[in-house]
């Protein structure tokens, strides 16, 4: 007998459906899976036969050919198991699977029967969803995620026969639901606060900008300046996200497998702060079967890299592309994937290896030549992809005495979802959301300069001898500037304020 049943793969964030096709006939007693299946969709023999003995079913004793077709794209992993199994029992007649046009099975099986749970069930049922299918039987564990997607009913199983059961029509299976609308607008409990910093006007500033407009940034400050503190509430002020931001982030966590429970869609925007023994692979993504990097992991959010000259060089130069492209091509064997990251670097570290040259109080027994070669770490190339680049200075004892009186997150965080809403609006047809993602030819359009600001920043080139790279960054953060102003025109105090931001060019860093 010949059965057909459905399940998805993934080839990067998009899936692709799988006919998982059975044949069972007379002949010698075989099993064999054809249609590019890897290693672990091949062990799938032996969890599925044991699976099927350990629910009180009988495993055929005779030959068994299964194809997955598309027979030309590599299978992955083991979601496959619990479509191949109920392919065994269908082609033997113990199950008949209703609507099988409409529906599709994820699942890893235990030796016992039970269901395990899977990564990238949520990107696996949009892209169900997409082709047609509105029933998805999926892990237990993963039927929170899935349920996010609306017109899809998610039948939770725990064990294998519970789906007998269901088509035996012994025990029903209920769909499980999410209230999508109260997910999307619940609010993070956060325990910290921009306010905590005190004194720092123009690196919380910086920030606030970085955060409207989605600007990367670079702080140098000595040692116990508030650097890292600063980067930390970056995450407190950063722009509400749109529904499909969410459901982009969402999918690349569940690929990594690292959705927490309970937390079915992710709806505040990542912060990942790898530390800087992190592997260039660790940043990029890749493995037997890829995973998004934490470049990927902090999609639509922040990655934050605190003390930049202590992570490897060939880590920061794997940065550069992707930070370039707002993607990440992971090569393999057969194809290449790739992965979104549109992110905001936030970076920070010394001037110096001893971390106290520039400050008034301290000595910095650090030589010229080492200090030289601590900032070179730093490369001209990667330098050009961040847009504000400040220095933090030493904290006053009078700002520290004080009691904290800067404005709270939530009051700066009003003002960044205004400046990003505005973004949202103009962008709505150039497929970029925010002002550091503006090119060459959109500059030109959304950000025209009248008289005096072309003179003011001409005459501000010649005099701090900016770099040719520096135009574009204050342009764009010029923009920003503007949008949080509530200005649709960049006007000479935008430009000026920019300007304040390239203190690396002005060096000659
Ligand atoms: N502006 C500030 N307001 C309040 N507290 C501060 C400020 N700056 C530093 N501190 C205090 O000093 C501690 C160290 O700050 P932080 O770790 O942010 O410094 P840093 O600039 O990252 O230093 P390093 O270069 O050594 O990493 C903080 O935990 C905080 O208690
Ligand atoms: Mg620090
Ligand atoms: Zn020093």
């Amino acid at each position: 007998m010949f059965t057909k049943i459905n399940t998805v793969s993934l080839t990067g964030l998009d899936g692709f459906m799988v006919e998982v096709q059975t044949d069972i006939s007379n002949g010698m007693i075989a099993f064999d899976i054809i249609g590019l299946p890897d290693a672990t969709v091949r062990e799938a023999r032996e969890r599925a036969k044991a699976s099927i003995k350990n629910c009180g079913c009988e495993y055929p004793r005779r030959r068994i050919t299964m194809n997955l077709a598309p027979a030309s794209l590599k299978k992955e992993g083991s979601g496959f198991d619990l479509a191949i199994t109920l392919g065994i029992l269908e082609a033997s007649g113990q199950i008949h699977i209703e609507d099988r046009e409409t529906t599709i099975f994820l699942g890893e099986l235990a030796l016992d029967g039970s269901v395990k749970s899977i990564r990238g069930v949520l990107p696996m049922v949009i892209s169900a969803y997409e082709h047609g299918f509105n029933k998805c039987f999926v892990p237990n564990a993963n039927a929170q995620e899935a349920a996010v997607i609306e017109g899809v009913d998610i039948y939770p199983v725990a064990h294998l026969s519970q789906v007998l059961d269901h088509f035996d029509n012994i025990n029903r299976i209920e769909p499980y639901k999410v209230d999508v609308n109260e997910l999307k607008t619940s609010v993070a409990a956060s325990f910290i606060d921009m306010r905590e910093v005190k004194g720092q006007e123009q690196a919380k500033r910086a920030m606030e900008i970085a955060a409207s407009g989605s600007h990367n940034v670079l702080m140098s400050g000595p040692a116990g300046t508030g650097k890292s503190m600063l980067a930390k509430r970056m995450s407190t002020i950063l722009p509400d996200m749109t529904f499909d931001e969410m459901l982009e982030v969402t999918k690349l966590h569940s690929i990594a497998g690292i959705l927490p429970a309970g937390v079915p869609l992710i709806t505040h925007r990542p912060f990942r702060s790898p530390h800087h023994t992190v592997s260039a692979s660790a940043l990029s993504g890749g493995g037997a079967i890829p995973r998004p990097g934490e470049l990927s992991l902090a999609h639509c959010g922040v990655l934050f890299l605190d003390e930049l000259p202590e992570f490897r060089r060939d880590t920061l130069e794997a940065l550069r592309q992707p930070l370039e492209d707002g993607k990440i091509t992971i090569s393999r064997v057969n194809a290449s994937i790739s992965y979104p990251c549109n992110i905001t670097l936030v970076t920070a570290m010394n001037p110096c290896p001893c971390g106290n040259f520039g400050n008034p109080k301290r000595v910095c027994t650090c030589s010229p030549s080492q200090i030289q070669k601590y900032r070179s770490k730093i490369s001209g190339p990667l330098l050009d992809r961040i847009d504000i680049q400040i220095e933090i200075p030493s904290v006053r004892y009078e700002d520290l005495s004080r009691i904290a009186d800067g404005d709270t997150s939530e009051v700066i965080r009003e003002r960044v979802n205004r400046a990003r809403q505005i973004q949202l609006a103009r962008y709505e047809n150039d497929n970029i959301t925010s002002n550091s993602q503006l090119t060459a030819a959109m500059l030109d359009k959304y950000c025209p300069l009248g008289e005096a600001e072309s003179s003011l920043l001409k005459k501000a080139f010649e005099r701090l001898g900016l770099s040719a790279r520096a135009h574009s960054k204050i342009l764009k953060v010029s923009r920003t500037i503007a949008d949080l102003d509530g200005s649709d025109d960049i006007k000479a105090a935008h430009i000026a304020e920019a300007i304040q931001y390239r203190n690396f060019d002005r060096k000659g860093y």
